[in-house]
């Protein structure tokens, strides 16, 4: 078993890791952790900072140890393959948690190696953990996700957690408004799937209106995937979360995004109690542990 796209995954599954990151939440509350054994290893070929970390941080917690693949000083630069290269840590691992540039990767090496592989990020593809993590953080802070109204604000084209967090909002049932900026917005093909399987509706808008928003999610414009950086500039400006339009939301509004947060939210809204980034990163170590649990002991 792998954890390579949230598309992958059923109703049943997620709330099944959710009551395993609730019962771990408990756990790390008592000091007193269910322990497993073996070995993690982390291979990330992209730059990363909560993601890798709280792998190796949940990975530990666990009791388990962590061996990690640094691309740059591997023999990658010699010419290895990338499959070479994952049958290899294959065999000093008993999980593999991964990043890769290019969409597939993670399908890619769950096809070569036997240890099971989380996907960390799959190019512009998917994000499992971080949608599982978005949806446990919405659930513990609102006390449900169906019916919430939910706007997804950014580059919503290249971000690969928009991708998978739109699935994990449709199979909870809560209602999806996307704003964009022109020429950045979801890929038709990934609004029609998502709909047609969850038989709801994702509504557009062109502008920020926060009025009737519970939960705004931000991510930044990635840069990286752009061909042209000076269109990733221009786009930059045009949507930054301003005080002033958190403070005509709703008294409960929470404000989520995936971090690294750039220009999009200026640091005076970090002090603002809506918003909820960090506490969502938090989320990252039960969630995490969770899926290294159900991976693990299949
Ligand atoms: C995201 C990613 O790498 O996709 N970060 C994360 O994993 N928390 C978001 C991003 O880079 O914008």
């Amino acid at each position: 078993m792998d954890l390579i796209s949230f598309r992958d995954l059923d109703k049943g599954t997620v709330e099944k890791i959710f009551g395993l990151a609730e019962d771990i939440d408990r756990q790390l509350e008592r000091k007193k952790v269910d322990k497993l054994e073996g070995i993690m290893a982390t291979l990330f070929f992209e730059p990363s900072t909560r993601t890798k970390l709280s792998f190796q941080s949940s990975a530990e917690r666990l009791g388990l140890q962590v061996v990690d693949f640094l691309a740059d000083r591997s023999s990658l630069k010699k010419g290895e393959s990338f499959t070479d290269t994952i049958k290899t840590v294959d065999g000093y691992c008993d999980v593999m948690a991964m990043r890769h540039p290019a969409e597939g990767a993670a399908r890619l090496a769950a096809e070569v190696a036997e240890a099971p592989v989380l996907n960390g990020g799959d190019g512009a593809n998917q994000h499992p953990t971080q949608t599982l993590l978005d949806l446990y953080t919405i659930r513990k802070l609102k006390g449900k996700i169906a019916g919430l109204n939910i706007h997804l604000v950014g580059d919503l084209k290249h971000a690969r957690t928009m991708h998978s967090l739109v699935y994990g909002l449709g199979m909870f049932g809560a209602k999806v408004t996307m704003v964009a900026p022109k020429g950045l917005e979801l890929e038709e093909h990934m609004v029609h799937e998502a709909e047609k399987r969850f038989n709801f509706k994702m509504e557009s808008r062109d502008s920020i209106d926060l009025k009737d928003a519970d939960v705004l999610y931000v991510c930044r414009v990635q840069e990286e995937r752009f061909i042209d950086k000076y269109e990733a500039a221009k786009v930059k400006k045009e949507f930054t979360i301003s005080a002033d339009y958190i403070r005509k939301g709703k008294k409960d509004l929470i404000i989520m995004h995936p971090l690294p947060k750039i220009d999009e939210i200026p640091p005076e809204v970090d002090a603002m109690p809506q918003a909820k980034y960090f506490e969502q990163a938090r989320n990252g170590i039960p969630v995490r542990m969770a899926c290294i649990k159900m991976l693990l002991e299949g």
